[in-house]
């Protein structure tokens, strides 16, 4: 087995507590590189991405077997002379079922259409194998299955996680996508340190599911923390073949309005002296101490200008604006 990553010690910037692992207190989503919004990327731009995150300080990787070539593209980095302590990688399984498994349906929180899941417990150990073969190494930080699989009791899938976690191949084990629900099922199985769930200033969080986890220590990993790019302000239109060209709030109509909407809080930003993408950050840090934004971006420019986001301060009076102006904030069309 490797060392457990010492991420905490070395880095630069503010840590958060994601149950008992410790990890910068802002992220890294590699999906993207992968192919999400657009193609997957070519290898040189998915390495230079993942140097300038975890040169940014942004140890918190975050992949899934279900991102495109995502887990090998951090195989070529880890080979590329990175030690396997400077990265903490969360990966999740169960949306790329093996050929010859159930394929569950279930409906998209978001945008149109199904996703497929198998979570079942004997599948666990072997997706577990697939993904740190394609990592190219011997354990991850955090693992989780992608979505509760609507036909599988939850205990069960953490059951067959439990195994693995006790044998060093996993270090914590986690929930993508959970209802408080599920959360509070799984905790009867094994402790569960950190969830992930869609959560920025355009998507809020399930009141309940936030209360639970700040209670009994669970971290909040926020995904899609700048609402897929939105919150930046920089997104003014969508090509067919984007993923997000699914979402209503993207289609043209939608996003002009809600472009307008999002106005006061970019003057927000501009009055604060940071950009709309890092204040839309530092405000969930500021929502809770538990939580952990794992922005995605292809572009070492802005993964270092999201980075510094994890450091921004802002006054009460300043916080008590951005809160009301958050709170007016009610884009058009579904995100979910
Ligand atoms: N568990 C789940 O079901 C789930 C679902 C979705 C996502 N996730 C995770 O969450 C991570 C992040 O979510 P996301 O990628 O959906 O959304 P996001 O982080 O909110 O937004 C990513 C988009 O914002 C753009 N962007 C990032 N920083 C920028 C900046 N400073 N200025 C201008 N544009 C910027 C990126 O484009 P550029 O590349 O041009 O910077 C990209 O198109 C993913 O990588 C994935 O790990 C998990």
């Amino acid at each position: 087995m490797s060392p457990p990553p010492d991420v905490a010690a070395r880095s630069p910037r503010p840590t958060r507590d994601l149950g008992a692992l410790t990890v910068p207190a802002i992220g890294y989503g590699a999906m993207e590189l992968g192919g999400a919004y657009n193609p997957a990327t070519d290898d040189a731009t998915a390495l230079a991405a993942l140097s300038a995150a975890i040169d940014a300080g942004c140890a918190l990787v975050d992949t899934s077997d279900a991102y495109g070539p995502n887990e090998l593209q951090i195989a070529a980095f880890l080979a590329s002379g990175r030690r396997r302590d400077e990265i903490v990688i969360s990966t999740k399984f169960g949306m790329r079922p093996f050929p010859d498994a159930p394929r569950h349906r279930f409906p998209v929180a978001y945008g149109t259409g199904e996703f497929v899941i198998n979570a079942e417990a004997r599948f666990v150990r072997p997706y577990l194998e697939r993904s740190l073969e394609r990592l190219g190494t011997d354990h991850v930080d955090l693992y989780q299955p992608h979505f509760t699989d609507p036909e599988v009791a939850i205990e069960d899938t953490v059951a067959a996680m439990v195994p693995l976690r006790d044998e060093g191949l996993v270090r914590h084990l986690a929930l993508s996508n959970p209802t408080v629900d599920d959360l509070r099922r799984a905790q009867t199985v094994a402790p569960i340190a950190a969830v992930q769930v869609d959560w920025s200033m355009w998507w809020p969080i399930d009141a309940e599911l936030l209360a639970h986890c700040e209670a009994t220590g669970v971290g909040i990993v926020a995904y899609s923390p700048i609402g897929r790019g939105f919150l930046t302000g920089t997104v003014t239109a969508v090509g067919p073949s984007d993923f997000r060209a699914s979402i209503e709030r993207f289609t043209p109509r939608h996003l002009a309005e809600n472009l307008d909407r999002f106005a006061p809080l970019r003057a927000l930003a501009a009055d604060a002296g940071v950009t709309p993408g890092q204040l839309a950050l530092a405000w969930l840090l500021h929502r809770s101490p538990v939580v952990v934004p794992i922005p995605g971006s292809r572009t070492p420019a802005h993964i270092r200008e999201n980075a510094a986001a994890g450091t921004i301060t802002l006054t009460a009076e300043q916080w008590t604006r951005v809160d009301a102006a958050v709170e007016a904030f009610v884009p058009v069309g579904r995100v979910g």
